[in-house]
């Protein structure tokens, strides 16, 4: 029988692993892991940890689950890929529809991944701004310590110094103003009212700079990557009329919080606004297949139909729109709809909240936060390597958790139970207790 010994050395000899200092390997193995289910993922020697973290945000419905599995299985008995350039076929057309009618915006462009959608986002608004005679609008402007992907396009208005500095020759300049995260807010100030003067920086550039700036792109409520930094909505209301009135386009990254992360299915319903683009990824195929897409306007679209092909969106990749990561996203909307995932979410955090709550009252434990599906909170006292050193000592308790500097973060997948949750706070306690 194959045992947990056997992947690793082979693992560190042949693989090369992402976001990760291979020389760590040696102190801090990677996890081999044989099957999952539901919340649980087991490795070779039987072993279970709770997927605290939803396999890097994208797991929604557990792993291994039924419904999924049956449709992709279904979609591998017709046809498990065609190009979609010059070919088109029933789960594309679907789920292109499907998103049309949930976010209000259309065309639906396809990736793989969120870093591409990111690309495709940029290039998409400034072809645009090119193609109405703007051409001169060619800046971008994001968010202090946002992440929007590592491909070079993405990282440039990504603002995370430990992805971004190695590379900073081979980058694009972009412009970064204040984040509304609430933890920014003097002392005494409410989240909105913080919110509402951080705008004003990105007012203030706007005002200066719109001629030369094609989007801004924002990460709607939460910052992943920041560490789970949240704000108040008001930004986005506000950052939404700052780009009509300076005529910008507003990119909504949800790659990380669309599908009912932040408690809508979009975050930026809870703006009440729409952006010009929206970039989806993760959760999109139930953490299933690689999946990105790229949704805009009307008018957008438009800009782009001439009898020239140059004014097209050129922009390709061999596997856009796959037929099986489709089927797998169509299969994710029909759970939404048939199980009321939103409502039940909103019933689970409410519990789950009341399970954390001698957590967030502990005495290392400060800004605890929480935003439908996400829990965050940062930890005082933290030695060096605090990210590392509590991953470790979770697994050992049977928990996957990858802390982000100080902040330990529950990003569950939606079929986490009461039980899971009470385990992730008696493991968290235990672990700051130490
Ligand atoms: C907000 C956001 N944008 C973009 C990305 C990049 O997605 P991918 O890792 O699939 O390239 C991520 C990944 O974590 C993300 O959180």
């Amino acid at each position: 029988m194959v045992s947990n010994g056997d992947w690793l050395e082979r693992t560190q000899a042949a693989v090369w692993h992402p976001c990760t200092q291979m020389q760590h390997l040696r102190d801090l193995p990677p996890l081999p892991i044989a099957r999952g289910e539901g919340a649980w993922l087991y490795d070779h020697d039987g072993r279970r940890y709770l997927d605290a973290i939803s396999s890097w945000w994208v797991n929604l419905f557990g792993h291994a689950n039924p419904r999924i599995n049956a449709a992709v299985i279904d979609q591998l008995g017709r046809i498990e890929h065609v190009m979609l350039a010059g070919c088109t076929h029933a789960p594309v057309v679907e789920l292109s529809e499907r998103l049309a009618a949930l976010s209000g915006l259309g065309h639906a462009f396809y990736a793989s991944d969120g870093a591409s959608a990111t690309e495709i986002a940029l290039k998409m608004s400034f072809h645009y701004w090119r193609n109405v005679g703007r051409g001169t609008k060619t800046g971008f402007v994001s968010l202090r310590r946002s992440y929007h992907g590592e491909t070079l396009g993405a990282l440039s208005v990504t603002d995370v110094a430990l992805f971004k500095d190695a590379y900073a020759p081979l980058l694009c300049h972009s412009h970064q103003v204040a984040s509304p995260d609430w933890r920014l807010a003097e002392p005494g100030e409410s989240a909105e009212a913080y919110a509402l003067r951080a705008a004003a920086e990105l007012e203030t550039w706007l005002a200066a700079h719109a001629d030369a700036t094609a989007a801004l792109i924002v990460e709607p409520l939460v910052q992943g990557a920041a560490g789970m930094a949240m704000y108040h909505p008001v930004w986005l209301t506000r950052a939404r009329a700052l780009c009509d009135r300076y005529q910008v386009h507003l990119i909504a990254d949800e790659i990380a919080v669309g599908f009912g992360r932040t408690g809508t299915l979009f975050a930026f319903e809870q703006a009440g606004i729409r952006p010009d683009f929206l970039c989806l990824s993760k959760g999109i195929s139930g953490g299933y297949l690689p999946l990105s897409c790229v949704l805009t306007r009307e008018d957008i679209h438009a800009a782009f139909l001439d009898e020239r092909t140059a004014r097209g969106f050129l922009h390709s990749h061999s596997y856009t729109g796959n037929p099986l990561a489709c089927r797998a996203a169509l299969a994710v909307l029909d759970i939404f709809a048939a199980d009321d995932v939103l409502a039940a979410n909103s019933t689970k955090a409410a519990r789950f909240n009341a399970l954390l709550a001698g957590l967030a009252a502990h005495p290392r434990v400060r800004h605890f936060r929480h935003t439908g599906m996400i829990w965050a909170f940062d930890v005082a006292q933290a030695p060096p390597h605090f990210a590392r050193d509590f991953h470790r000592r979770a697994l050992a308790q049977g928990v996957l958790l990858r802390p982000i500097g100080d902040t330990v973060y529950f990003m569950p997948p939606y079929v986490v139970d009461d039980a899971d949750m009470a385990l992730l706070a008696r493991t968290c306690e235990a672990l700051l207790q130490s």
